[in-house]
């Protein structure tokens, strides 16, 4: 290995010759792989237990169950732990709302809520193995609903609340939940988002839904069902103030989380209680190096994955002090966030490269008015990083004194796979690299035999042993489990992402292999645009490719043939977009739509996707001698030669 490479992160992270070879790291990450057992039990002894394990890990292939037998509550992990010490008084949730709102809750304030809220669901009816829909803005009352459900054993799915009616609608009808949880509304921009009727129009298609709990947050006036509706305020009035914690198995599930897939429909991923949240807390520890005096903000939407793991679960159990923040990153002026590291003091912050990306077009003029000096850790997560940006973060934002853990992780793998450790030991970091694997967590680049590549050629990631945060399944799709990360390499999970080992061992994150897009560093299905987009009534086909877009790293290209006597138009264009927007959510508003002829296919009818990003970048077709079974070379070629000859925005329309 080679220190002259590192980037030098003085005091923390010299490129000192000493740090060489990485010995704390070396020796931890080989124990790990050596003996998993051992490790992971030792790691689980810094949770509290009800009941210990009989066994730390059965690995029946595809499935692994951590911690069988042993039992505990993430409630009791988040909050009664911390009640019981001096953190009682500690600062859990600085909350921020858009308006520049401030609640602050100690861990004693927050413990009382999450028993408040828990006898709140009990009294409804809600028992342990029960399916509960939050749908909520970033406000303190969705962690503690999520630690509520999870006290009685009920098992959350919370709904990005940028989602349409028909998003919630096919997530809540997919666990059958009983409850949903709403807000009156929620603010983006200064605008209001109608939640409860986004809410209303989900629940006429979800007949499960028996009570529809609504927080007060905006105060407009909202549409009532008699009997099905409630105010969480009128039901706190009878709350209990103390809700025993259900002793929960550590397989039984903690929440399940939907996300993209490849097919049409997304995917509930399962996520235990115990494998969890033991990974969770020592991924924590290791990544963010988090001390008790850490202000740690994720400015991730809790809707996602890295809110799950990196708002809620992993720093409340360590009883670290969080920020929570309601709004849009640029309202009211490009300043906010900066004003916010600096009202809280703030020492971790993590945040996505289309962010990075966004403050680094607006210039440096909005930062000079703030002191960011109590940064210690800057952190980048959801997509690879490129180097020009992370030179921008590292230098304005870190002032060349704080090293950027680039943590690569999946909805899937639960927490964070590979980043660097500076909770372990400085490690010399790589702009655009995300290091090396996490103890654990053994990582490796195949080609699609599932040979090893040798150091410098792109692969597949895959993991080769399973890891205590890994999902436990697909929520009622067994066969799709297999099929999406089981079926490719025996034995081994398959990440869908390409990868590169550098002559140094670090890895380099590439990007989805599959038809998976990642847009502003939320990953999102061709497959699930086009189900989406072609149930507009004037379209006949769809495909969606992607362009690479200097912000949001990838944006959405939607080709589209018309039923016959539709013609294209820019209003028609327009629909089309509303009607994704509609269907799926904002975040499916596609950046470009052709209307063209005829999609290219093979043969055999499949869409030639190669053609497709080609004309949507404004590309060559690049290499053609790696075409896999798509069609020939000269077929190919035709297609594209054809596709950029009708493509048609609608101006030349
Ligand atoms: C996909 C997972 C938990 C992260 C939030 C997104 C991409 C994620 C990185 C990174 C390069 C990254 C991968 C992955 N990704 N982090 N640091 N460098 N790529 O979770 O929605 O499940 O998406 O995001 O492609 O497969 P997700």
């Amino acid at each position: 290995m080679c220190p002259t490479k590192g980037i030098n992160t003085a005091g923390h992270l010299p490129t000192d010759t000493r740090l060489w070879p990485l010995k704390r790291y070396t020796e931890m990450h080989r124990r790990s792989l050596d003996d998993p057992e051992k490790f992971w039990a030792e790691e689980a002894r810094k949770l509290d237990w009800y009941q210990t394990w009989e066994r730390v890990l059965d690995w029946d292939p595809p499935y692994a169950r951590w911690f069988v037998g042993g039992r505990l509550n993430a409630s009791f992990q988040c909050a009664d732990r911390h009640v019981k010490t001096w953190r009682k008084s500690k600062v859990a949730i600085y909350w921020e709302g858009e308006a520049g709102e401030t609640r602050v809750l100690s861990y004693s304030t927050l413990f009382r809520a999450v028993n408040r809220f828990a006898s709140v669901l009990k009294k409804l009816g809600v028992s342990k193995g029960d399916k509960v829909a939050l749908y909520l803005p970033m406000v303190p009352e969705l962690p503690v609903f999520m630690l509520a459900c999870a006290r009685i054993g009920a098992v959350h799915t919370v709904i990005f609340s940028g989602f349409s009616a028909q998003s919630i609608a096919d997530r809540v009808n997919d666990i059958q939940a009983k409850v949903i949880v709403t807000a009156d509304g929620g603010y983006r921009r200064g605008k209001i988002i109608p939640l409860k009727e986004i809410t209303d129009e989900a629940v006429k298609l979800s007949p499960s839904v028996e009570k529809v709990i609504v927080v007060k947050r905006t105060g407009e006036k909202v549409p009532w069902t008699e009997g099905k509706d409630a105010w969480l305020s009128s039901l706190l009035d009878d709350a209990e103030s103390l809700v025993t914690p259900e002793p929960m198995e550590s397989n039984h599930p903690l929440y399940i989380l939907y996300t993209s897939g490849t097919t049409g429909k997304p995917k509930g991923i399962v996520h235990s209680t115990g494998g969890y949240l033991v990974y969770n807390h020592s991924a924590y520890q290791w990544v963010f190096d988090i001390k008790e005096e850490s202000v740690f903000w994720c400015t991730a939407d809790v809707g996602w994955v890295t809110g799950h793991s990196s708002i809620v679960y992993a720093p409340l159990s360590h009883g670290a002090a969080i920020v929570l923040y309601e709004g849009a990153p640029d309202y009211p002026t490009l300043d906010r966030w900066w004003d916010i590291i600096e009202k809280y003091g703030v020492t971790i912050f993590y945040t996505s490269p289309t962010a990075v990306r966004m403050f680094m077009r607006s210039g440096e003029k909005w930062l000079q008015k703030h002191d960011l000096s109590s940064l210690e850790l800057l952190g980048s997560v959801g997509e690879p990083i490129n180097p020009e940006a992370w030179q921008w973060y590292y230098k304005h934002i870190g002032k060349e004194k704080c090293p950027i853990v680039d943590t690569w992780w999946q909805t899937e793998t639960g927490g964070i796979m590979i980043s660097p450790t500076p909770g372990i030991e400085a490690i010399p970091l790589k702009p655009g690299s995300a290091t090396f694997p996490l103890p654990g967590i053994d990582a490796s680049v195949v080609d699609t035999n599932g040979k090893e590549l040798p150091t410098g050629q792109t692969g597949y990631l895959i993991i080769k042993k399973p890891w205590p945060g890994m999902l436990l399944d697909i929520y009622g799709n067994p066969g799709r489990y297999r099929r999406a990360y089981w079926s490719r390499y025996p034995n081994s999970y398959y990440t869908g992402d390409f990868a590169m080992r550098d002559e140094d061992g670090y890895f380099w994150l590439l990007g989805r292999a599959d038809e998976v897009l990642n847009v502003a560093g939320h990953r999102i299905g061709t497959a699930e645009l086009e189900d989406a987009a072609i149930s507009h009534p004037a379209v006949a086909e769809t495909a969606v490719a992607s362009k690479p877009d200097e912000i949001k790293g990838e944006a959405i290209v939607l080709f589209v043939t018309l039923k016959e006597g539709e013609l294209p138009s820019p209003t028609l264009k327009k629909e089309i977009s509303q009607h994704l927007r509609k269907v799926i959510g904002p975040i499916a508003t596609p950046d470009e739509i052709y209307f063209v002829e005829s999609m290219p296919k093979t043969r055999s009818g499949k869409i030639m996707r190669r053609v497709l990003k080609a004309v949507a970048s404004g590309q060559s077709l690049g290499d053609l001698t790696t075409l896999e079974n798509e069609a020939s070379v000269e077929e190919v070629k035709r297609a594209y030669e054809k596709l950029k000859g009708t493509k048609s925005t609608p101006k030349e329309a």
